[in-house]
């Protein structure tokens, strides 16, 4: 078990220390340590469970201090920050040298944002450093959208829990960078496609969906919960439930209700693409905590943050 609270000054003393403590942001709660330390950073790596080929996002409190680690000189890119952060978009930037390699896996440019937390904020300004924060969740597995999620998978791995309620946007940020003078989006996330259209025109879609562990950037199968999931349109969805009881997760009205062969939940009865983001990974889990053989998950209309939820639950139901 770890404490858990609000105190930022608390949080601040252990991460000088070299400790871990799991952060809430508008996205999901992230498992920081400072990003310059490399034996923090790679406690980390350790804690998570993950494979050091699949970088760290730095998190950083505002546009200036970014210049200190990364270099944002691209227009297109200049224009997402300034419109977006603090927010859910991360931008790959060429990395400087005061970031360790471990953080970027290497690579030479480093994912880099500004999350739209007011406790993170606070503790970001108080540290003056940048945080290195993965998910904080096991690799692998749904994400932590709760200080309980966290406190219930790495409790006993973070020294604290830094308290900041439900995450309000509930999905990962959308990846950006450019290559070739072209805008490119590695992972859909809580900055919806739209949006991004809206402030750059255009853009190219670069979604890694291999099982190839060795490409960094997002795996095919991810956000897994332990029970078997099947994610489609909802009449093919039913013909696919095979155990005595199925836990049917829903998106929108509907009439069908918990009985004995299912148990519905609802991402939002009212169709609401945000509420469905901000109810996704805790339902996912109360999904896997039921009695429930399988997890059915009914596919949302292919817009705005329906794209990312789609995504993650394509993902959560790869095989390999
Ligand atoms: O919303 C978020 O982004 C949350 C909160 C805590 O900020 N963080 C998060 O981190 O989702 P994580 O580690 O679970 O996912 C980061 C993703 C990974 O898929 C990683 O491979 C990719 O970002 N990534 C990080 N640095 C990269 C780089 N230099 N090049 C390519 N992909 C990178
Ligand atoms: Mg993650």
């Amino acid at each position: 078990m770890s404490e858990t609270g609000q105190d930022t000054g608390k949080a601040a003393e252990l991460l000088k220390a070299g400790k871990l403590v799991a952060i809430p942001t508008e996205t999901v709660y992230g498992l920081a340590a400072i990003a310059t330390d490399s034996e923090a950073v790679l406690s980390v790596f350790e804690a998570k469970k993950r494979p050091r080929f699949d970088p760290l996002i730095i998190h950083v409190h505002s546009l200036e201090s970014v210049s200190k680690y990364a270099v944002l000189e691209d227009k297109m890119l200049k224009a997402l920050a300034a419109k977006f952060w603090p927010g859910p978009l991360t931008l790959l930037l060429p990395k400087k040298p005061i970031i360790p390699d471990l953080v970027s896996s290497g690579l030479n440019r480093v994912a880099v944002r500004i999350p739209n937390h007011s406790l993170t904020l606070e503790l970001l300004k108080k540290l003056d450093a940048p945080l290195a924060a993965p998910s904080a969740n096991p690799f692998g597995y749904v994400s932590p959208t709760r200080a309980e999620h966290v406190q219930k998978q790495l409790g006993d791995q973070v020294s604290y829990i830094l308290d900041g309620g439900p995450c309000g946007i509930g999905l990962e940020s959308t990846i950006a960078g450019v290559e070739n003078g072209q805008l490119c989006i590695y992972r859909l996330g809580g900055l919806s496609l739209e949006d991004i259209k809206a402030c750059c025109g255009s853009y190219h879609l670069i979604l890694n969906e291999s099982g190839d562990p060795s490409a960094p950037g997002q795996l095919k199968s991810h956000y897994s919960p332990m029970k078997a999931l099947d994610f489609g349109p909802l009449p093919e969805l039913l013909s696919k439930a095979h155990s005595t009881r199925s836990c049917l997760i829903l998106f929108g009205k509907s009439d069908i209700k918990s009985d004995e062969r299912f148990e519905v939940m609802n991402l939002s009865e009212s169709g609401d693409m945000r509420e469905a983001a901000r109810n996704l990974f805790a339902l996912l889990r109360q999904a896997d905590e039921s009695d429930c053989g399988q997890i059915l998950c009914e596919k949302l209309p292919d817009t705005g943050l329906g794209r990312a939820i789609n995504d993650r639950l394509k993902r959560a139901a790869a095989k390999d």
